[in-house]
């Protein structure tokens, strides 16, 4: 496995890669990796010849007084659970290779960035899609895997990749759970013993929306106050937003249906987690 820190030499092992006829798997992220993370590179392992993972801590996509600074980072520790899932290429660029003095160029996807993290966010999806699009350019891959984790994340790159026609497959993959259902997070570590115990609260309170649904409640305000109400019965917990909406619009839904998605931001202390499910 290498490990590659200069964007003119990974484009250069990408393009010797491409003109030898090797399919690209790219999976990018922000390191300190977990379960979740591995998944995604596992599929990426399948389903092509060369096997990218990015790790780079992106700054454009964190807003003020976010955790940009506290961000757990950990490459030794990550190059060996990259190895050993098969990963053939670490690519770890550094801010001033990325963003060199002078930069200036921003993609900004408009309408499903508005609501949900967005709204809470400003400037952060920004960010994301510009690093994902630089990525992209970089290591010019074939597919590129993303987690259902983020899920508005996932519907922003689609977005975003099909209206400038950038030639990759972009793959979604279902969300990875701890064995007591909170979704891993490389932000999970923040928590303390206690706050851990409460981040139940957001797969739990989904797991009763799903039941509520299923026993024939289809409107949305109801669910959604019984959600809060679970959410906020835990004495650290803060809503951000709770949501039920279409899945490709990202619009608010009154009622629900097969389109539906549920979307939970909580801050525990000041830990921000998501979690979203499909009904
Ligand atoms: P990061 O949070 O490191 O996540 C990288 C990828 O892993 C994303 O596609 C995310 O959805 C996925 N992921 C995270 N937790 C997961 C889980 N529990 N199950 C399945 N997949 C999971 O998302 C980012 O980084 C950044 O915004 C990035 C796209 C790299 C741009 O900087």
């Amino acid at each position: 496995m290498d490990i590659i820190t200069s964007v003119k030499d990974m484009q250069q092992r990408s393009s010797a890669a491409r003109a030898a006829g090797q399919r690209l798997s790219f999976v990018p992220t922000m390191g300190s990796l977990h379960q979740g993370h591995l998944s995604l590179l596992e599929e990426g392992r399948k389903r092509g010849d060369l096997l990218v993972l990015s790790i780079f801590v992106n700054p454009t996509q964190f807003g003020q007084g976010e955790d940009f600074a506290d961000y757990p980072r950990a490459l030794q520790r990550d190059s060996e659970l990259a190895a050993s899932v098969g990963v053939d290429i670490i690519f770890a660029p550094t801010a001033a290779d990325m963003y060199p003095k002078g930069y200036a160029t921003y993609v900004d996807v408009d309408g499903i960035t508005e609501n949900l993290c967005g709204a809470s966010r400003p400037g952060h999806f920004r960010g994301v899609t510009t690093v994902v699009s630089k990525l992209f350019n970089i290591v010019q891959p074939d597919l590129a895997f993303f987690g259902n984790k983020d899920f508005q994340q996932l519907a922003v790159i689609r977005r975003m990749t099909s209206d400038l026609n950038v030639p990759v497959e972009i793959v979604g993959l279902p969300i990875f759970r701890e064995a007591d259902g909170l979704a891993m997070s490389s932000r999970n570590v923040y928590l303390t013993e206690e706050q851990r115990q409460e981040a139940l609260v957001l797969s739990q309170s989904i797991a009763e929306a799903k039941r509520l649904a299923a026993a024939g409640e289809s409107d949305c305000e109801t669910i959604i106050s019984k959600v809060t109400e679970l959410i906020s019965s835990q004495a650290e917990t803060r809503i951000d937003y709770v949501q039920i909406c279409h899945q490709l619009s990202l619009e608010e839904q009154k009622q629900v249906d097969n389109d539906s998605v549920i979307l939970l931001a909580v801050f525990i202390g000041k830990t921000r987690l998501i979690d979203n499910s499909f009904f």
